[in-house]
């Protein structure tokens, strides 16, 4: 049984306190599902945006302007401004393309959401290289030649929001999606490193692990479920994320119906023994695994001095 998709009747607040004038956004994958209502909150809160979409089926084949350009007639009636752009993320030049149209039809870019999305769901044993490199393309490398020219503009301005599309599947795993999971945490890394690397050019990158009744899922969530994910309701998330007052950078936020959690990863304390066997880790599988008391580090260096310091202490 599939659900309907839930109609887009999220009413904005009159007042618009976080507000993105003077900011120019580019969205991928923006004439449909989650990235049109992206597109839609920050041109109602007065971005310019690139409405970037090839305008294919969920799995990726086929092509067309026409969504796209919906969605920047939609943005207008907002009286907001907004380009429509139907390069393929999943290119160097397409991604270089999609950001010469923002420079070219607005001058600068701040802001980048990287949503674009295929499914080419396949158990792993019957994983082709077709379907493998077509995820990793559209979702991974996608991230990387939208985000790269971007960030090079970025830095040099000294400011710029990146919100990459991360999945549960990607953070937990799910069956029938291993390249997409992989494509998917891999996103979760290139995140860590740009908030890293742009930390000192103000420059902010967090992801979203959303979950919302669009074509991808309608058959997936059914019934109530479908009905509670209202993909409307990611958008405030993205925008929290994407705007000049957003505090944090490296983080993770699921985003689903109205609900937003943060997911993070952990480190246990663990257990040290300077002449370590595989019996000693067999025997202390429990303290190892033990959650009371575990870490969440801003990056590998801290990882690295941490550990030196336990295993120092405890000699
Ligand atoms: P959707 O299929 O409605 O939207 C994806 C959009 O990306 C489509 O408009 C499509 O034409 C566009 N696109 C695909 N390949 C492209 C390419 N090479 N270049 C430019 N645009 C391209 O799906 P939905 O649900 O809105 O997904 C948006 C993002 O959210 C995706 O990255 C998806 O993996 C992710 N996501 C969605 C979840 C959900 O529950 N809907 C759950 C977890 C992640």
């Amino acid at each position: 049984m599939t659900t309907a998709i839930p109609k887009d009747n999220h009413q904005p607040p009159t007042a618009l306190p976080l507000s993105f004038d003077n900011r120019v956004a580019i969205v991928t994958g923006a004439g449909g599902g989650l990235g049109r209502l992206h597109a839609l909150e920050l041109a109602r809160r007065g971005a310019r945006v690139v409405v970037n979409d090839i305008g294919g089926a969920s799995d990726g084949t086929g092509g067309s302007a026409g969504p796209a350009q919906t969605v920047v007639e939609e943005i207008a009636k907002l009286g907001s401004e907004a380009v429509a752009d139907t390069n393929s993320v999943a290119t160097t030049e397409g991604g270089a393309g999609i950001v010469n149209t923002a420079l070219e039809a607005f001058g600068t870019v701040d802001i980048v959401i990287n949503n674009a999305g295929i499914l080419r769901d396949k158990s792993f044993h019957k994983l082709d290289d077709e379907q493998l490199h077509s995820v990793l393309a559209v979702h991974l490398q996608g991230a990387f030649n939208v985000t790269r020219p971007a960030f090079i503009h970025m830095r040099e301005q000294g400011y710029g929001r990146i919100v990459c599309t991360t999945s549960n599947a990607g953070l937990l795993g799910n069956f029938g999606q291993s390249h997409y999971s992989a494509a998917k945490m891999g996103l979760v890394g290139l995140t860590n490193t740009l908030a890293i690397e742009g930390a000192k050019h103000n420059i902010k990158a967090n992801c979203i692990a959303p979950m919302a009744t669009t074509r991808m899922t309608e058959a997936i969530f059914s019934g109530d479920i479908g009905d509670t994910m209202n993909p409307a309701l990611v958008a405030p998330v993205v925008c929290f994320l994407a705007h000049e007052q957003c505090p944090v950078s490296g983080e993770v936020y699921s985003a689903a119906g109205g609900s937003v959690a943060r997911f993070f990863i952990g480190l246990t304390d663990g257990y040290r023994n300077p002449n370590l066997t595989v019996e000693d880790v067999a025997a202390n599988l429990e303290k190892i695994r033990d959650e009371t008391g575990y870490k969440v580090l801003n990056d590998a260096l801290q990882e690295v001095r941490m550990t030196y310091e336990k295993i120092r202490d405890a000699s």
